[in-house]
């Protein structure tokens, strides 16, 4: 019997639990329902992708007497925006939702985001229960309780903190996502190593071949690892006001750049700006004299040895600006005062903050 796991973030006013397994949704029916007991209507969002795929998996569990309603996007970041959320809100409405009712969020990042965001501004909050459904959405966007969208100036300029009511992580869907995604999703998973748990790291360099290949023991394993770290930084600091679940971001604000740079296209996946974005981080942390050389190749290599892009030779048909891609990160929501916030390394699983950087060295770390 392959094993489930499940995870406990006591948050103080908004404590749940995440689930992690292979048929975990079919397993945790008690549970799921359990979260929503005076609910009569469940609005399932998702994409039409992902419907393909997975929608009646969900409609499957759904006992008989709830009513369902479906909202359902064409895939893709472009979709996290004002405009997804005026129409979902103008439905919901019309269908005259009560605060007991329930979201089901079935998707990746963007259909988490965009559900937690409607779901937190609806009659000022209503039941949230995520089924992510990409590597990224299990490890990282499904938890923690930030949701949003985009704005044309920048990434999740627009948001909530809304935390849900359950995380239901069933590793089953991740055998229909297209190995890009998959290969994108462990940019996250390698950055829970180099933030805080170096023998993480070395487990999953080691592991690469099994997780790559969807091996359902070692994929719950490094999902329930990223989860447990991630908690750790949310119990600190919910709501990112002491500079501790910054430290997440790692990689990010060059990341965000990157994103903005080419328009969020399919050009470039959230976790491959990411990953380049950590490497430029590590070169940065390296050039200031914080990182050895030593361990600014063995966090290369790890990218590397995951099929993770680390530089913008990726980005070979388009044309790159560096000075606009420190211009990007100004206007990143983490930077105060104008000064930007980097997270540098100085030792895997040692990470820390620091704005103190001339922009010539910022420059030099773009490569
Ligand atoms: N809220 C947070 O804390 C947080 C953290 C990290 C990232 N994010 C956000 O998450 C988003 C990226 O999420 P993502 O990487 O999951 O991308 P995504 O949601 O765009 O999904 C990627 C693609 O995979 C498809 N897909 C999803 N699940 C599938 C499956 N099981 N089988 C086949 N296809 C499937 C989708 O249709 C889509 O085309 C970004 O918007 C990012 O800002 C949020």
């Amino acid at each position: 019997m392959k094993k489930n796991y499940s995870i406990k973030i006591p948050l103080k006013n908004n404590p749940y639990e995440v689930l992690i397994g292979e048929n975990i949704i079919n397993n945790s029916k008690k549970k799921i329902f359990s979260k929503i007991k005076s609910a009569k209507k469940i609005f399932i969002i998702t994409d039409k992708k992902i419907k393909k795929f997975h929608y009646k998996k969900i409609l499957n569990i759904i006992p008989k007497n709830f009513i369902i309603k479906s909202l359902i996007i064409n895939p893709g970041e472009k979709m996290k925006k004002i405009n997804t959320i005026n129409i979902f809100l103008t439905f919901i409405l019309k269908n005259k939702i009560s605060r007991n009712d329930a979201i089901f969020a079935l998707g990746g990042g963007v259909i988490g985001d965009i559900s937690g965001f409607l779901a937190s501004i609806t009659l000022r909050g209503i039941k949230l229960i995520h089924f992510p459904t990409t590597l990224l959405a299990q490890v990282d966007s499904s938890i923690g309780g930030k949701t949003g969208v985009n704005s044309e100036y920048g990434k999740n300029l627009i948001g909530t903190f809304y935390q849900p009511n359950l995380v239901v992580c069933d590793t089953l869907f991740l055998k229909t996502l297209p190995k890009r995604e998959l290969i994108s999703g462990y940019a996250e998973v390698i950055k829970y190593g180099i933030i805080y748990d170096k023998k993480f790291f070395y487990w999953l360099n080691k592991n690469v071949n099994k997780l790559l290949n969807n091996s359902s023991t070692e994929i719950s394993k490094s999902i329930k690892r990223s989860v447990e770290i991630k908690r750790d930084f949310i119990l600190k600091d919910e709501k990112d006001l002491i500079n501790k679940r910054a430290m997440l971001n790692f990689g990010h604000t060059f990341g965000h750049a990157l994103e903005k740079y080419t328009n969020y296209s399919n050009n470039l996946l959230h976790g491959e700006a990411i990953s380049i974005g950590m490497c430029m981080a590590s070169n940065l942390s390296n050039i200031l004299g914080f990182l050895s050389l030593n361990n600014y190749i063995k966090i290369k290599n790890i990218f590397l040895n995951f099929g993770l892009p680390t530089n913008l030779s990726y980005l070979k048909k388009i044309k790159i600006k560096k000075k606009q891609i420190v211009k990007n990160m100004v206007y990143d929501k983490k930077n105060l005062n104008g000064k930007i916030n980097f997270v540098l390394c100085k030792d895997i699983g040692k990470v820390f903050i620091y704005n103190k950087i001339k922009k010539e060295f910022i420059e030099k770390s773009i490569s």
